[in-house]
């Protein structure tokens, strides 16, 4: 890794950290590439891939099987980077409360499956916002197919934001609150602590969909007030196929196992089986090794760079992101989400006048520029917002003013082609 070690008030040098991802050096269409979709994925450092090619290249081995020396080596590796990531979000105890999944939205169906199976019964009520990402919707839509719970709405107001004015007549005699941290559509970052503050009061647990804040904002699940955060590797320079369940110990402990399979019992017969501890219980099979290798790595680089840094690096590229999509594009360019400010992060779903999302991102594509086009697995919110579609661009701590500069000259070319 190139980044020096700086002080937390040190501007990112982003130079020095576009040099870090080789992805960023390839051109596309004859242009050096513009990656503004981190809300999709992020990209990876070379330091990520090179601690996943040095893994599979001198440990390779199945972890808590073999008594071998790479066996040993791996699961080492794999109980360490539980420890890292657990760290990275304040966990209590990493080694009992950090559950290592697929990706976020398996977290999520993890919490649904086995807290709320074991604990919701017919007529429960669980609130919801009407921002939330389709993985922290269909698994509560498919439980109150299956049990018949009930599923109430916190509402998105005009500006993007959640409208709290209700929150305690919504959350009357509610068992749970699942609430995304950040919007994939607005940049919207909701006040978590306040509403579990709220939650708390009413006896409700917490769960909080982390996918798009834990690699954009400083994460504390206790200063959340969180229960469980669920959160994704590969949105946060780690590699895909492995995603985080963080859970407050004595709630995991109380749960069942949501997938059965090698690994996560204590004894099994031919009548019936025994679950292993927390938080071994809730990986059945073979675990992501290769993946929770990168994403320590990944962890290690943002916590090398600092999260404070990166935190003030791209609220002021958002900023700057929004003062140049108004002053340069005017009202042909809607912008959907709060204004530049403390709970507005960088991602920017865009309405260019009237040309179809799928356009837009097409001619953005000609200029380097991937943006996705979409609903953004966020149907309700869409409708809310009266748009069947928008083209998102997303920041991260890769990104500077060169590129939103790009975006913008793309968009006036939408504006051209589109007369
Ligand atoms: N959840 C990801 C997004 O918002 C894939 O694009």
């Amino acid at each position: 890794m190139t980044v020096p070690m700086s002080s937390p008030n040190d501007p990112l040098d982003v130079e020095a950290i576009r040099k870090d991802f080789p992805l960023l050096s390839r051109t596309v269409h004859d242009r050096p590439i513009v990656y503004l979709d981190s809300a999709s994925t992020s990209l990876q450092p070379r330091s990520v891939l090179a601690a996943i090619g040095h893994y599979y290249e001198h440990t390779h081995a199945n972890v808590h099987r073999g008594v071998y020396a790479t066996a040993e080596e791996a699961t080492a590796l794999y109980e360490g980077a539980r420890r890292k990531v657990g760290a990275f979000v304040g966990a209590a105890d990493p080694r009992r409360e950090i559950v290592f999944t697929k990706n976020a939205s398996e977290a999520l169906n993890l919490v649904v499956n086995s807290w709320g199976r074991a604990n919701l019964r017919r007529g429960d009520a669980v609130v919801l916002t009407e921002m939330e990402h389709h993985s922290n919707l269909v698994p509560w839509l498919m439980l109150a197919e299956a049990i018949g719970i009930e599923l109430r709405y916190l509402p998105v107001d005009a500006q993007g934001r959640l409208d709290l004015c209700d929150l305690d007549k919504i959350l009357d005699g509610a068992r749970a609150v699942s609430v995304t941290a950040m919007s994939n559509v607005l940049g919207t970052v909701n006040p978590v602590p306040l509403i579990a503050e709220a939650a708390h009061r009413n006896g409700a647990v917490v769960v909080v969909d982390g996918a798009q804040s834990v690699p954009h904002l400083v994460t504390d699940v206790k200063a959340l007030g969180a229960d469980f955060l669920a959160f994704s590797g590969h949105k946060m320079l780690g590699p895909t196929g492995i995603g985080v369940l963080w859970g407050r110990q004595e709630l995991l402990d109380s749960m069942p196992p949501f997938l059965g399979g090698g690994g996560m019992i204590l004894d099994v017969a031919l009548e019936r089986f025994s679950p292993a501890e927390v938080p071994w219980r809730f990986e059945a099979g073979t675990p992501p090794i290769a993946e929770a290798v990168g994403l320590a790595s990944a962890v290690d680089y943002l916590s090398a760079v600092g999260m404070e840094r990166i935190v003030a690096h791209e609220r002021a590229l958002t900023a700057y992101t929004l003062d140049a999509l108004g002053d340069r594009l005017g009202p042909d360019c809607r912008v959907f989400g709060p204004p530049a400010g403390g709970d507005r992060a960088g991602v920017f779903s865009l309405a260019y006048r009237d040309v179809h999302a799928h356009d837009v991102a097409q001619i953005l594509d000609q200029f380097g520029v991937c943006v996705r086009p979409g609903h953004h697995c966020a149907k309700p919110l869409m409708r809310r917002l009266g748009v069947s579609a928008t083209a998102r661009a997303s920041i991260a701590l890769y990104n500077d003013p060169s590129d939103i500069d790009t975006l913008v000259e793309g968009l006036a070319h939408v504006g051209t082609v589109f007369g």
